[in-house]
């Protein structure tokens, strides 16, 4: 994360209004984050989050990993978006299963809604946040919400990844930089980087973090 990646989305920018113009103008499977199978969240929540435990997809838009989580049917799951529209995505493919999730129409940086959790799930959103007073308000969520010896899992555009993502600019992590945003609370315990391929056929680079909490 350098100067230059640390550009703002601007003070007028309309966050909610931005993400709910995707979800109603695009399909769900023409995003660039699109993933017919969310495999690497799946293997590490199966890894770390014991059954009964209570897990939030922060940003989980209309992502399938909810259908999954909801067919294991061993945790308790809450989804978290600010896009109304994003999750009503979510819910109908859900149909009569629907109740059996949380659903949070919030925005992150903003919600008084977080119950306590086991294990927070986030794929390409807290590299939205490139202004240091919601990095801020976001890690203080993250810090109250998550219990000791709970996992927090992050997905951001690499250092050699794309500047933007859905029209607006990111901010790009490494390993060493999540482990810095975070302080000394986590610790890292598996990392990875790779290559997701978009719909439209481009590999954009992420880093991924599975951090767990040692202390507040
Ligand atoms: C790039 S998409 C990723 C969606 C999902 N995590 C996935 O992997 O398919 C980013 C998501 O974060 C949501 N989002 C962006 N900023 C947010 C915020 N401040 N609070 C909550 N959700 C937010 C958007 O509506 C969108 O669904």
């Amino acid at each position: 994360m350098n100067g230059s990646q640390m550009a703002d989305e601007g003070r007028d920018f309309d966050r909610v209004a931005h993400w709910e113009n995707v979800y109603s103008t695009k399909k769900t499977t023409e995003v660039s984050w699109f993933e017919a199978e969310p495999t690497t969240s799946l293997d590490l929540i199966d890894r770390f989050l014991p059954q009964g435990g209570h897990i939030i997809d922060v940003g989980g838009g209309a992502s399938f990993l909810v259908d999954r989580l909801v067919a294991k049917g061993s945790w308790d799951v809450t989804i978290l978006d600010i896009a109304s529209s994003a999750m009503e995505h979510a819910r109908k493919r859900l149909g009569e299963n629907a109740w059996k999730v949380h659903w949070i129409c919030d925005d992150i940086t903003k919600t008084t809604q977080l119950a306590k959790y086991d294990f927070w799930h986030d794929r390409a959103v807290f590299h939205f946040l490139t202004n240091s007073d919601d990095r801020q308000a976001y890690l203080s969520r993250l810090n109250e919400s998550l219990v000791i010896g709970g996992y927090f899992v992050v997905a951001t555009f690499a250092p050699d990844g794309p500047e933007k993502c859905s029209g607006l600019p990111v901010c790009r992590y490494s390993f060493d930089q999540l482990e810095n945003v975070l302080g000394r609370g986590f610790k890292l315990v598996s990392n990875a980087q790779f290559g997701h391929v978009t719909p439209t056929g481009k590999t954009q680079q992420f880093t991924l973090a599975v951090f767990q909490k040692i202390e507040s």
